[in-house]
């Protein structure tokens, strides 16, 4: 923790890459591991929930894909940023710029204060038309009928969440591409199990040009053995223990 404390008291642009795993500390499941919304076997219609949470069976049968969207709505409408999201807005507020690339669609890191925040898996917090402009915001997900309708047309609404087998949002994509061509003087990992291309790559290039880069998980992940320091703790204990470092070691 020293060393990386360390290593962000030099830094003027940090990309901390978050999964999952920061949230749990927020009492959001995962998706994967103990307690993990994909370990519960399959759904009653006899297919795995990530099959149920694709693109492909949404078109097909959205009362399947609604019964998880709703379930993880419900679980994020009640929580709060924890000491993880405020470490990083913290570590932001401070002078850096702070790119959060984040897969959660929970919206926490914005609740924490981060301003600039990637939501590459989309968000929870707005429902769409699936065929007219029709939009709504704020979303009660305890009070929803599943599959909602859109009062204007009837069509399905769904949440702007990329569902498996669907294309990330262009503006995100296009944003982080740029953000990486100016590029970062430190990179982290933050509670994800990087299993997707656009999770790696700012990793294994950061460590192609010398950029420092951190993990912070309790468990191994592919990313593991590439990054410079690995601390197997949970984030929101880990990330304000770093800032906190980081702050004495500048006043010193
Ligand atoms: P996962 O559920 O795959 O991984 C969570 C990671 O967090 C694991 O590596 C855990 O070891 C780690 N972890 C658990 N508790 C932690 C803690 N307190 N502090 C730090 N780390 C902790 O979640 P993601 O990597 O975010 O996509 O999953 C990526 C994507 O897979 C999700 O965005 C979702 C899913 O399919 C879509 O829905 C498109």
């Amino acid at each position: 923790m020293d060393a990386l404390a360390h290593a962000l008291l030099g830094a003027r642009r940090v990309l901390a890459i978050t999964g999952a795993g920061l949230s749990a500390d927020s009492g959001l499941p995962t998706y994967r591991g103990i307690g993990g919304l994909y370990e519960g076997g399959e759904t009653d219609e006899g297919m795995p929930v990530e099959a149920a949470l694709s693109g492909e069976v949404f078109a097909r049968n959205p009362e399947i894909t609604w019964r998880y969207l709703a379930a993880l709505g419900r679980a994020g409408s009640s929580a709060r940023p924890n000491a993880g999201h405020r470490a990083l807005a913290a570590i932001e507020a401070d002078g850096r710029e702070v790119c959060v690339l984040t897969q959660n669609v929970d919206g926490l890191h914005r609740a924490a204060g981060s301003r600039w925040v990637l939501e590459i898996h989309g968000r929870m917090d707005a429902l769409l038309c699936t065929a007219c402009s029709h939009r709504e915001a704020p979303v009660d997900y305890s009070a929803l009928q599943v599959p909602p309708r859109c009062p204007a047309c009837g069509a399905v609404l769904r949440p702007p969440v990329v569902l498996f087998g669907e294309m990330l949002p262009d503006e995100a994509i296009a944003e982080l591409r740029a953000a990486l061509k100016v590029g970062f003087d430190l990179v982290l990992s933050i509670g994800t199990s990087s299993l997707f291309p656009y999770i790696v790559e700012p990793l294994r290039l950061a460590a192609a040009e010398g950029v420092p880069t951190a993990e912070i998980n309790p468990d191994q992940t592919p990313v593991s053995t590439l990054v410079d320091y690995r601390i197997p703790s949970p984030a929101a204990e880990v990330l304000p223990e770093v800032h906190r470092r980081a702050d004495a070691a500048q006043r010193d």
